[in-house]
């Protein structure tokens, strides 16, 4: 049975001010960690802050992003020594708008799972398809080739502890939430690819989240999907009733 992990993606939004109170408000009122994975990916300049606010609560913290050497001349970037250091426990790799904006690669977002496992940092890695790949019928082949790439050089039980967030990029931020059955059926897809690449056990165990436009309105009825293990989340993980909403739907 794989527990659902639904993760709050706050991108580039909130004062200081605004994440502590966000935090203040969620802390003590998400459900157990052993009913469901409670994760707020924020950006980096908050992250000690809810760290520290989180220690006893049920609430994980998550990087948005990260290189994947451990430190040296990269200007700007932040290594996952130094999220580890913090206690972050989660990162998302790997997103569209990393990819689209950022110029991430396949090849870049592979070395940045294997520096994450290194670290003792669990992955959340992001795959979707854009409109005109959907349209011309290429979905799954691409979802399998980010798959392929993303996972290289992994071992089975590290494939285990993976979180994968399918996304299409068509429902991000849109308010075109894939259908159910459009979701489940690609999360199905990635469950068959990591089967193949990983084995049974690793496909048994690989949780995927689905992300694009979840809200409190639509949640229940994605994570009732068979392959659905939970949600990545922007613009309705912002306030703090709505992610309360979100993560009581995960339980
Ligand atoms: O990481 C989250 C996704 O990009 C989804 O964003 O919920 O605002 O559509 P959204």
């Amino acid at each position: 049975m794989r527990k659902q992990v639904i993760a709050g993606n706050w991108k580039m939004n909130k004062t200081h001010k605004e994440a502590e109170s966000f935090i203040n408000e969620v802390k003590g009122k998400v459900p157990s960690k052993e009913s469901v994975e409670s994760v707020v990916c924020a950006p980096f300049p908050f992250l000690q802050k809810l760290v520290e606010e989180t220690k006893d609560s049920d609430v994980e913290i998550g990087a948005q992003n990260m290189y994947f050497e451990e430190n040296g001349a990269f200007t700007g970037e932040v290594s996952p020594v130094m999220l580890k250091e913090l206690g972050v426990t989660y990162v998302v790799l790997g997103h569209s708008e990393r990819r689209d904006v950022f110029g991430e690669t396949d090849e870049t977002v592979n070395k940045k799972v294997h520096a994450a496992f290194d670290h003792d940092l669990t992955p959340i890695v992001c795959v979707g398809e854009s409109l005109e790949q959907r349209e011309s019928d290429e979905t799954m082949n691409h979802i399998e080739s980010q798959i392929t790439k993303a996972v290289e050089g992994l071992t089975d039980d590290q494939v285990k502890q993976l979180i994968i967030a399918y996304e299409p990029i068509w429902a991000i931020g849109t308010g075109r939430t894939a259908s159910s059955e459009q979701a489940n059926e690609v999360c199905t897809h990635i469950r068959k690819v990591v089967g193949k690449l990983s084995g049974d056990e690793a496909a048994e165990a690989v949780r995927i989240q689905y992300g694009g436009s979840v809200k409190p309105a639509n949640v229940d009825e994605l994570l009732s999907q068979s392959d659905i293990d939970g949600a990545l989340v922007g613009g309705a993980s912002l306030e703090a009733d709505s992610f309360l909403k979100l993560v009581e739907a995960g339980k």
